[in-house]
């Protein structure tokens, strides 16, 4: 895999700084009576206007049905990843998680957040804590000296500490030139085993938690990823470079 010196990391840093600013602002545009289609739409837009690329458009893994339609990924509700943007329109107090990645001057950031359209519910909002908490406390283990496993463990211990379903299969990666580089991140394993970190791995964190159980059914698209007992998903993500100093998120909003 391939590690980046400091001045790569360097030149990063507009890409990770575009993408959480998309996030931000879709958060601050979403309303109920909105599409996905809009939001999709609005984020082009800003990828158009900062000459950005998306890095989802028409991108096609062999489990698509299609070729990716959008420039984010939109989940609602029981979704947790990988949504297609549609002309579903929000309703009041939806869980939308939007996942956003893009290539800004040769280099990819990948960045996501979940949040609700409307009314909140203590239900929705204790799972966007624990999400986001265990994507703290992933970043924190991202240390040179440390191993792949703290990462995950230290998910996973947030995750199943607040009584969440989790699935594996799906997880973080290393960010770069491209958007799915080595190595894997998984979101549950064992302190002290895998990989050893290294200062210049840059990784994208990406915990995935389910209200319910741990299984999840994929839809006939081939992308969308649901809860199998239709409870709610919630999925944060930021884009890390381990560095001598400690963690660095790059897609950090502010
Ligand atoms: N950004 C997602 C991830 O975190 C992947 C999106 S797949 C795409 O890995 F098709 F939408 F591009
Ligand atoms: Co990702």
């Amino acid at each position: 895999m391939a590690l980046k010196n400091p001045a790569q990391i360097d030149q990063m840093r507009p890409a990770g700084t575009f993408v959480a600013g998309v996030l931000s602002s879709l958060r601050d545009v979403a309303r109920v009576g909105m599409t996905l289609n809009d939001l999709d739409a609005h984020a082009h837009r800003m990828i158009d206007a900062a000459g950005a690329h998306s890095v989802y458009l028409g991108y096609h893994p062999s489990f698509g049905a299609i070729p990716y339609p959008g420039v984010l990924c939109t989940s609602v509700n029981d979704a947790a990843l990988h949504g297609l943007p549609s002309d579903r329109v929000l309703q009041d107090g939806d869980v939308l998680s939007v996942d956003f990645a893009a290539k800004v001057q040769g280099w990819v950031a990948d960045s996501a957040i979940t949040f609700q359209v409307g009314s909140t519910t203590p239900e929705a909002q204790a799972l966007i804590a624990a999400t986001e908490q265990a994507l703290a406390a992933g970043i924190a283990a991202a240390v040179p000296g440390g191993r792949m496993g703290d990462v995950s463990a230290a998910i996973g211990a947030v995750g199943r500490g607040a009584g969440y379903g989790i699935n594996a299969d799906f997880g973080g990666h290393g960010v770069g030139r491209t958007m799915h580089e080595d190595p894997h991140v998984a979101n549950l394993g064992k302190p002290g085993t895998g990989l050893k970190l290294k200062a210049g791995l840059v990784i994208a964190i990406e915990p995935w938690f389910m209200a319910g159980g741990d299984d999840y059914v994929i839809d006939d698209d081939g992308w969308t990823i649901r809860t199998a007992d239709g409870s709610l998903a919630a999925h944060a993500e930021h884009t890390v470079a381990i560095t001598k100093d400690g963690p660095l998120v790059l897609t950090a909003r502010d």
